[in-house]
């Protein structure tokens, strides 16, 4: 697969079977998460790996859905904002440092025939509790991963021209 079949090929998996990630192709997806870029390489973030059985069906006090806390395994991407890159309006890069961090597990993880879900509409209080975060450590992003059951759909997307600009924002200069 190449890098734009591989962009193709990712979707949001929300079914997924039994059948146990291994543990090589989970170190893979690690990697990818730690060579993830971030602001000025502060590396602002954890990664929490919840395969325990028990550990996981607690996770279903932060997110209900079964597809999501009854896949083989669960991964966080925790932020450490008081680590991260702050810009001089102040503004902290530590969203977007834990956005690339998850979208190099999902990306891998799907290069390696892995299903995974983007999840940002969870209770962060219950993850917090279950995985014992630390003060200033917060979970961000929560993924399922394993084999998927369901089936790609096509992507909804806007039209190129409803996303991207040339040189200005100007409705002229898009329309030109
Ligand atoms: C930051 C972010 C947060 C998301 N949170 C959730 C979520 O909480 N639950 C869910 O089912 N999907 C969630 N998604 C998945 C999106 O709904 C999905 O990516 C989008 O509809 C496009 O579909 P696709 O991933 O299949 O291409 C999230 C995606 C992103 C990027």
């Amino acid at each position: 697969m190449n890098f734009k079949e591989l962009i193709e090929a990712r979707y949001s998996v929300r079914a997924y079977s039994d059948r146990e990630v291994e543990d090589e192709k989970l170190a893979l997806v690690l990697e990818a998460a730690r060579l993830a870029p971030t602001a000025a390489n502060r590396q602002p973030f954890r990664v929490v790996v919840v395969r325990d059985a028990e550990a996981r069906q607690a996770m279903s006090e932060a997110y209900s859905r079964k597809w999501f806390y009854t896949a083989p395994v669960i991964i966080a991407v925790c932020g450490v904002a008081g680590e991260s890159w702050v810009r001089s309006d102040h503004t902290n890069y530590n969203l977007a440092d834990c956005a690339i961090v998850m979208d190099h597990i999902i990306m891998q993880a799907r290069d390696l025939g892995l299903g995974s879900c983007w999840i940002a509409d969870f209770k962060p209080e219950p993850v917090r509790r279950i995985l014992e975060l630390p003060p200033g450590i917060e979970p961000v992003l929560l993924t399922p991963l394993g084999y998927a059951t369901d089936e790609p759909r096509s992507k909804r997307r806007k039209a190129t021209g409803d996303l991207v600009y040339w040189e200005s924002m100007a409705i002229e200069a898009n329309e030109s």
